[in-house]
């Protein structure tokens, strides 16, 4: 969180004091630093400079209009799961030359779209889905560039709800099926044979994993190869883990590392591949880029000393970040002005009606009502996640830039929440 420091006893984003911005915009807010999200993009492209590869931003971690200008700006591509990200993506000004379409249920009226706007490729998941898209391209006068999820049944090691490469997953062909599947996707008349890709899960705080997923996919690459379907590029996926502080998690690995690591293996094959021939890289990171550019800025509205437990209500709540009650994530929360003075523990909760509405648990701190707390590594998978319930408007968003400020989202009005609802006769 090299970004966020603090700077005379104060919490800072940059060169920014997160009071200053609290006072101006309220809370809760997500305050992102630019600083912290080109630095983040930069530790791909640096790793990618000089090779064929592109790293397409997983959008779904946060899908600001600002955040995917900026990393366009970079050169990034994006990985999207519906029609909507893709209209995100052209209306931030992104290329839809370089977007992927993942997702296991993509609907006739999105692959048009995503056809009509020439995305580079899309992420297969399933048999019908190949017919379908093949249907859909063949209905338009078009070919449409199809590479399939290969789902490795590799153990990314993770939390059960975010690990996604293994037999028992919704997602992607089984490897042992996908050879088949090839033959009826080469088979399509509609269909372009270009890719292959896979993604085993998130928030992977080794790249093991990762390196045995890769070795599978270059092992079916060669067998296609010998069939005579050759494809053109190889897409591993996101997952990269980021530092939450969990006490006893081990520290990610750092992004140069594992690329390093995975380009050497992938040289290594490659030059014997089918008489050296190149294959293109695809990276879908979202959370490596983006979790540690952001944190959730809230009040101290209460404290509330009880038999059991002493909480803390603040005014965000599970509406404005998920991950905790979600998935029993750990986020760490700090003072954005730390006091001195004696600590109590506390479960930091929000106003929602729900038993399940709480940010963090058994948190030792020295606060006053009034007081702001800083949610850290809230960048990803917070905004995104983020809901309206109990009629709650969405936070601010914000951007800091050095001394700069911007409003990337303004916060939800409740009357914007039911503008759209209308009552019968
Ligand atoms: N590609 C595909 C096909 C994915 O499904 C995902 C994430 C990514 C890329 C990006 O993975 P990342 O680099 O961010 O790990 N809401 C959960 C995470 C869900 C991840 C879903 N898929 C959380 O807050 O932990």
């Amino acid at each position: 969180m090299s970004h966020f420091s603090y700077q005379d006893g104060v919490l800072h984003a940059e060169s920014t004091a997160l009071p200053k911005i609290a006072e101006a915009f309220g809370t809760p807010a997500y305050v992102y630093s630019k600083a912290a999200l080109l630095e983040n993009f930069a530790a791909y492209a640096d790793a990618c400079r000089g090779r064929d590869a592109l790293v397409c931003y997983a959008m779904k971690a946060n899908s600001n209009l600002a955040i995917l200008d900026l990393l366009a700006r970079e050169g990034a591509g994006f990985d999207i799961v519906s029609g909507g990200e893709l209209l995100r993506v052209i209306a931030a000004g992104g290329d839809p030359n370089k977007v992927i379409f993942s997702g296991v249920g993509k609907t006739e009226a999105e692959m048009r779209l995503a056809l009509d706007k020439g995305i580079l490729c899309f992420n297969v998941e399933s048999i019908p889905e190949l017919h379908r898209l093949n249907e859909v391209a063949g209905s338009m006068g078009k070919r449409a560039p199809v590479s399939l999820r290969v789902n490795p049944n590799v153990d990314a090691k993770t939390h059960p709800y975010i690990a996604t490469g293994l037999k028992a997953n919704k997602f992607g062909v089984a490897f042992d099926d996908a050879l088949d599947t090839y033959r009826t996707a080469a088979a399509l008349p509609h269909l372009d044979v270009v890719g292959i890709d896979c993604h085993i899960g998130s928030q992977l705080l080794d790249d093991a994993p990762l390196l045995e997923a890769l070795d599978k996919l270059i092992e079916l690459i060669d067998t296609l190869d010998t069939e005579g379907i050759h494809l053109h590029h190889l897409d591993i996926g996101g997952g990269l883990g980021v530092d939450y502080g969990v006490a006893g998690d081990k520290a990610p690995v750092p992004v140069g590392d594992y690329l390093g690591r995975l380009f050497a293996r992938i040289d290594a094959w490659g030059a014997g591949r089918d008489g050296g021939r190149p294959i293109k890289v695809i990276f879908e990171p979202g959370r490596s880029i983006v979790a540690n550019t952001g944190v959730l800025v809230t009040k101290v509205e209460f404290l509330k000393p009880g038999v059991e437990k002493n909480f803390c209500i603040i005014d965000a709540a599970m509406n404005d970040m998920m991950r905790p009650t979600l998935y029993g994530a750990w986020m760490d929360m700090q003072p954005v002005v730390p006091r001195e003075g004696e600590k109590a523990v506390y479960d930091i909760v929000g106003p929602v009606c729900e038993s399940g509405d709480w940010l963090a648990r058994e948190r030792a701190l020295a606060v006053e009502p009034g007081d702001l707390l800083a949610m850290l590594s809230a960048g990803a998978y917070g905004m995104t996640m983020a809901s309206n319930y109990n009629t709650r408007g969405r936070a601010v968003e914000v951007m800091v830039d050095g001394e700069q400020v911007h409003v990337i989202r303004q916060r939800e009005n409740p009357a914007e929440l039911f503008a759209l609802e209308s009552m019968i006769k």
